[in-house]
Parts: C-alpha cells; sequence; structure tokens
C-alpha cells in the first residue's frame, strides 16, 4: 500500500537495529487494518541517540521504539516519564504529544502480564506468590509489572544472590504491601511450592545456551509455568512443564503485546494480538 502525505509515521530506534522483529509486528497490523501510515526501522548509533530522539517531533514522527542499547538514553532524552518507565530506569516506547514533547514509557512488563493473561485462561496477577528466577533487567520488569497488577508476592532466586537482593531491595520500596522475598538459588527446587506462576528470566534455556537445570516435582499443577524467551519458542522448561500437567505461556506474546500501547498512541487504533499474527512472527523467528 502507498502513503499519502498525511501518513502516520513510527519506527524503532536500535544499534543495531537490522534484527528487529517491529517492523514486521507494527506493519502486519497497519496492514491489515488499512491505515495510511508506515513504521520503519531507525538505525541510530549510541552517539547520536539523544540528537536522534530530540528530532522525532520536527521530522513530524508519531513517536518510536527504542531498543538496545538505547533504552535508559531513551528515558533521559524525553520530556516526561510513566511512573512504570521511571521504576524500570528505562524506555522502550516514545509518544510524541500535540506540543511537540516526548513522553517515555515502558511497555516490557505489560507485554508479560497481558501474554499471561491471554495465554492463561484463569491467571489472574492476584492469585498468588509468583516464583521469579533471575535478576536482570527482564527480571526486574516482571517483577515490576506483576507487583503493580496486583500479585500478592514475589520470590526472586537468582545464581548470584546479592543480585536479587539488590534487586528486591530497590522495587520493595515501589510496593511496600506486597512481600518481595529473596531465597538461595540453591532452594529453588523445594520453594516452587508457593508458586501461583513461575516465571524463567535467565538465560538458561535460550537457544545457544544449556537447559535450565530445575526439578518441578514440587510445583504445584495448577501453577502457570512461562519463559520471556521465545528462540526457541518451546523451551526445556515449559516441555517438561506441560508434559507433567501446568498451563504453559511461551515468551512470544510478550514481544507482540509490549507493542500494543504505542501503535495505539501513534495510530489511533487498538491493535489485537491474535493467532493471525502470532503465525506471521514465527515465520520471521528462527525455531
Ligand atoms: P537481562 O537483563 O536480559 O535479564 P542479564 O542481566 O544478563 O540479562 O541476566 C541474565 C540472568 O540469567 C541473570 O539472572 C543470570 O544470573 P547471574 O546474575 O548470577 O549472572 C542468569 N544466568 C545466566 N547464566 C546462568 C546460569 N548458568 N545458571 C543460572 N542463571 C544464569
Amino acid at each position: 500500500m502507498s502513503l499519502s502525505g498525511k501518513a502516520k509515521v513510527a519506527g524503532v530506534m536500535g544499534w543495531p537495529v537490522s534484527h528487529s522483529l517491529s517492523p514486521r509486528l507494527h506493519g502486519f497490523w497497519l496492514q491489515r487494518a488499512g491505515v495510511d501510515g508506515t513504521y520503519i526501522p531507525l538505525p541510530v548509533p549510541p552517539e547520536r541517540i539523544t540528537e536522534a530522539i530530540r528530532a522525532l517531533p520536527a521530522l513530524g514522527f508519531r513517536g518510536a521504539n527504542v531498543t538496545v542499547p538505547h533504552k535508559e538514553a531513551a528515558l533521559a532524552a524525553a520530556d516526561r516519564a510513566t511512573e512504570r518507565a521511571q521504576r524500570m530506569g528505562a524506555a522502550n516506547t516514545l509518544i510524541v504529544e500535540e506540543d511537540g514533547s516526548i513522553t517515555a514509557d515502558n511497555t516490557d512488563g505489560f507485554g508479560f502480564v497481558e501474554n499471561l493473561r491471554q495465554g492463561a485462561a484463569g491467571w489472574t496477577p492476584e492469585a498468588g506468590p509468583a516464583v521469579v528466577l533471575g535478576a536482570g533487567g527482564a527480571a526486574r520488569g516482571v517483577i515490576g509489572a506483576l507487583l503493580a497488577a496486583g500479585t500478592p508476592e514475589v520470590i526472586v532466586l537468582n545464581r548470584t544472590r546479592s543480585r536479587a537482593e539488590a534487586l528486591a531491595a530497590d522495587l520493595q520500596g515501589h510496593f511496600p504491601q506486597q512481600p518481595i522475598t529473596v531465597a538461595d538459588w540453591d532452594a529453588r527446587a523445594s520453594l516452587l511450592s508457593r508458586a501461583a506462576v513461575l516465571v524463567n528470566t535467565t538465560t538458561q534455556g535460550m537457544k545457544g545456551n544449556p537447559p535450565l537445570e530445575l526439578d518441578l516435582s514440587a510445583l504445584p499443577v495448577s501453577a502457570v509455568v512461562t519463559d520471556i524467551v521465545y528462540v526457541p519458542l518451546q523451551t526445556d522448561l515449559l516441555m517438561r512443564a506441560a508434559a507433567r500437567g501446568n498451563p504453559v505461556v511461551d515468551g512470544l506474546g510478550m514481544l507482540l503485546h509490549q507493542a500494543r500501547p504505542g501503535f495505539e498512541a501513534w495510530f489511533g487504533l487498538v491493535p489485537e494480538v491474535d493467532e493471525a499474527l502470532r503465525a506471521h512472527m514465527l515465520t520471521f523467528v528462527g525455531r
């Protein structure tokens, strides 16, 4: 479809940006809805990211996504940030407002929770404690989003316990009513008995890495199991959990759902995450 002179324009800034699936994702929604708009890859080197972001209003962009390594710089370059972006110390979505100012948002945690809501019928964030494996940036987004959505307690387990403690101490200030409990990595199997949801945010199980070592025997069969990676789509953890009867949710949906708030703000339509979109995206994901 060709664009008119009034086309709405957005894109994704990254360095490199060639690996980004976001143009495929937004392109699918734009085409399906017949929107007079486009979403393009924007390769921006780190030393020019602030300049590039500040140029968005002058160029008439509706906004942009920002990916690695620009997420922290994007937060700093914006005029204001949502609470969840501030809590993350990073932004993935920039919205150019009508007055030309830029709002930074972080929708990664939103995408995580929405993916679980859609993929695990009957699960709600309030259902019970979450056990989160890992304490990196991904864990931070997941834990913050779960607590913001009402999860009563989060148990964080990380190979390097001090990292889990630092993360818990920091996030606990934002959610004083909901305990963030840290335990030893070696005790992870026994703590699974408390989980209503189990989340792997470690790199274990990702393509090129060994599978996550975790004995699932104490995990209630009602607990939802999810992995935030989507290459491979079915990790060893998800396959083992499904085999014993646990509901499982793969990580692709997190990518799809995190894109919704940006699309809606830029193009004025509520996009849907459905099987057609998943099938389209799976053609670009190395399984
Ligand atoms: P991200 O920001 O994407 O979450 P990260 O900060 O590199 O990535 O975090 C990777 C996570 O995988 C960490 O929690 C890491 O544990 P450490 O903090 O101890 O490094 C975890 N991880 C990596 N290799 C691991 C392994 N062999 N066993 C267990 N956890 C591992």
